[in-house]
């Protein structure tokens, strides 16, 4: 594990995590900001990162107030070229010695539909030569960013939550067209978010539509999630202790100790873009 937490410039690739789902507010910011926060307490260079570009919450949740944005680096970048700094466009967080960096998306909805996924990935690349993890909150679409997004992926959390059928529909949805556009199985992992909420639908019955089961499950804790965004405060960082926060951070520990390094998905990368397949 590094000692330092501050960025340097090396010539490894960071690790790339990417936050998925096919249903809005299913925990994707939650989960995002905290792993983001667990792997900074644990010493990595981490850099957290909102492609939610229209509304993202990594900000609103950290209680940020970014002074540029992946607007103000898209326009750098189209002058300057990849020789810019990405550094100079991260707003730091910083929390009980904690420290970590973010992107943060855009202010504006014009900004927001301006990006280009091109320049999303050219900004994912030069992050990877900058920290240790880059994990990134993203909309619940298969938009062009998206896809591009997977396909940068280490890692894809794909989070669902089991409330309603039209969810559970909709997971289905997606995990059916993971598959269609051939993903390394290794590389998705399906995580239940607020898994003891009130619900008639049985999980078994969940796992068998989907065709496999949950990599990870965190529990339902309305009054612990809300307290931590209400007050700014990832719940890994918390003075007191959650269930949901050490479920976090087992998540965080499972993440860590994964086989598949950067080296190998990069060759899987150039196998088989599911950009190219959709749009190529
Ligand atoms: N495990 C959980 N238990 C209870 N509430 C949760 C949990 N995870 C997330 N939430 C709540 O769900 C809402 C949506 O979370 P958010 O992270 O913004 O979802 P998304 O980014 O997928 O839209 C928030 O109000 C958050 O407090
Ligand atoms: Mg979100």
């Amino acid at each position: 594990m590094p000692m330092s937490t501050e960025p340097r410039p090396t010539s490894a690739n960071g690790i790339v995590i990417t936050f998925f789902s096919t249903a809005s507010a299913v925990g994707k910011t939650l989960v995002a900001c905290n792993m983001a926060s667990e792997l900074a307490r644990e010493g990595y260079r981490v850099c957290l990162v909102d492609f939610d570009l229209q509304f993202g919450d990594v900000c609103h949740y950290l209680q940020l107030q970014p002074t540029k944005t992946l607007a103000d680096l898209q326009r750098t970048m189209q002058v300057e070229g990849d020789s810019c700094r990405v550094q100079e466009f991260l707003t730091p967080y910083e929390r009980e010695g904690v420290h970590f960096s973010v992107l943060a998306a855009p202010k504006l909805l014009e900004e927001a539909y301006n990006i280009h996924h091109d320049y999303a990935v050219r900004a994912v690349r030069a992050l990877q030569r900058q920290f240790d993890y880059i994990l990134i909150d993203m909309a619940s679409m298969f938009s062009t960013l998206n896809l591009a997004m997977l396909d940068q992926s280490t890692i894809v959390t794909f989070l669902g939550i089991v409330d309603f059928l039209p969810t559970i529909k909709n997971m289905k949805i997606g995990m059916d067209t993971l598959k269609t556009l051939g993903y390394d199985k290794n590389k998705i992992r399906l995580v239940l978010n607020r898994s003891d909420a009130k619900t008639r639908i049985s999980l078994a019955d969940v796992q068998k539509l989907l065709g496999e089961p949950f990599y990870h499950v965190l529990p339902n804790d309305f009054r612990a999630a809300s307290t931590s965004i209400r007050d700014g405060i990832p719940l890994v960082l918390a003075p007191q202790r959650t269930a949901l926060g050490d479920a976090l951070r087992a998540l965080v520990d499972r993440y860590t100790n994964h086989s598949s390094t950067p080296a190998e998905t990069e060759a899987k990368q150039q196998e088989s873009s599911w950009l190219s397949r959709i749009f190529g």
